[in-house]
């Protein structure tokens, strides 16, 4: 089973709404390892390279501006799968269409405002990640509590 890291970001209104602590301690929960975290206001330039893909799309211009509205929360989580396992967290991308137990499918009745971002594959979590953290800001360490969950 593959170790991956994945980018998690916790979108303006998780911050604004007073429950980033609840969407985190579900990763934490399910055994995955925060191994960077910060809180940020994007920019329009980086907003534009993290969603380079959706450029020319109807929901693309309100997504730069909603993203780009207020500050969020970036981390990046590691675990075995980790990529494929926060994609099932957090849900379908319409929050009204996520299946209850689901991050989105618990928070959120919104497809822009759908309360998390995670990587989509490898080559995303690696592009992705790069955006937002330097090398040094991704710390290696042992999660003693991860020996009780394989
Ligand atoms: N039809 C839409 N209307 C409004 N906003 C949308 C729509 N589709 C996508 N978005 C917004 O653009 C983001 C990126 O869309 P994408 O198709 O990559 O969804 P996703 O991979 O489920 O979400 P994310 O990339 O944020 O993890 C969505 O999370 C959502 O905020
Ligand atoms: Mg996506």
């Amino acid at each position: 089973m593959p170790v991956e890291r994945t980018l998690v970001l916790l979108k303006p209104e998780t911050l604004q709404r007073g429950i980033v602590g609840e969407v985190i301690s579900r990763f934490e929960r399910r055994g995955l390892k925060i191994v960077a975290l910060k809180m940020l206001w994007m920019d329009r330039d980086l907003a534009e390279r993290h969603y380079a893909a959706h450029r020319g799309k109807d929901f693309y211009e309100p997504l730069i501006e909603y993203i780009t509205s207020s500050p969020l929360i970036a981390m990046v989580l590691e675990g075995d799968e980790a990529i494929e396992v926060v994609r099932k967290m957090a849900g379908s991308t319409d929050c009204r269409e996520a299946e209850p137990g689901t991050i989105r499918g618990d928070f959120g009745l919104s497809t822009q405002k759908n309360i998390v971002h995670a990587s989509d594959s490898s080559e995303s979590a690696e592009r992705e990640i790069a955006l937002f953290f330097s090398p040094d800001e991704i710390h290696d360490y042992d999660l003693s509590v991860s020996r009780w969950l394989k």
